[in-house]
């Protein structure tokens, strides 16, 4: 099922959970921070049981919020803990390359039963290093790739055709969304996930045509009932 909600906003996921349009949600420090928490991974944790209780039993992914192995397994443990629905987000490698992240992901996937998203992906070389490692979602950022010069739906398409070559388990989840029509383009690209903001799933379902179509509808419908008196 194809759309996520990139955001830590409570009133935003209720709304498109009522519609029953979305299969999951999706954070980082960045949208936390974003949404108005504070108070570090306390505060973290605090709105992340929130929205997987919300959500549940759909998943919710909550990132690390540190680089240093030891903790990121402390932190993942306390994270996946909180809920059954919470997937642990860890980047691909750390600021300056270090690929300690890999290890961890590894250990936590295959040792400690943890669902892992690996995250802040650029390229399906990337991707494709993660599933080995055994990660169940691989997070590649479409946008940020577009940015940089190159064709997120390349990288998706190249990624998904080796993890089902090689039937790996991870699942390509593509984030970044920029423009409304990076959600079909990137699904038709091979991605099983699109994680969507929410202003971009709002944009995704208005179209000013169809706006002035059933305002066609309604004033005729009207009419038709001044024609009865
Ligand atoms: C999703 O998993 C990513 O964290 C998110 O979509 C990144 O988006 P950005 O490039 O707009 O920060």
């Amino acid at each position: 099922m194809p759309i996520f909600l990139d955001t830590g906003n409570i009133s935003e996921i209720e709304k498109y959970l009522k519609m029953g349009i979305i299969r999951g949600v999706t954070t980082n420090p960045t949208i936390m921070l974003r949404e108005g928490v504070t108070g570090g991974l306390k505060g973290v944790k605090k709105r992340s049981i929130e929205i997987a209780k919300l959500i549940n039993p759909l998943p919710l992914s909550v990132e690390v919020t540190t680089n240093d192995p030891e903790k990121m397994v402390e932190q993942a443990k306390d994270l996946a803990a909180l809920a059954p629905n919470i997937n642990v987000k860890i980047t691909i490698h750390g600021p300056d390359g270090e690929l300690e992240n890999l290890e961890v992901i590894h250990q936590l996937e295959t040792k400690m039963n943890i669902r892992i998203n690996v995250t802040a992906m650029m390229s399906a070389q990337q991707g494709l290093i993660a599933a080995m490692a055994g990660a169940s979602y691989v997070s590649l950022f479409g946008g940020r790739i577009n940015n940089m010069g190159y064709n997120a739906c390349e990288e998706i398409s190249k990624l998904r055709d080796v993890i089902d070559s090689f039937e790996l388990k991870a699942k390509i989840i593509i984030g970044s969304t920029r423009e409304v029509l990076n959600i079909i383009e990137w699904l038709g690209a091979g991605a099983h996930y699109v994680t969507v903001t929410p202003n971009i799933l709002h944009d995704m379902v208005i179209h000013p045509y169809s706006k002035e179509t059933v305002k066609t509808f309604l004033a005729d419908a009207a009419k038709t009932e001044t024609k009865l008196k």
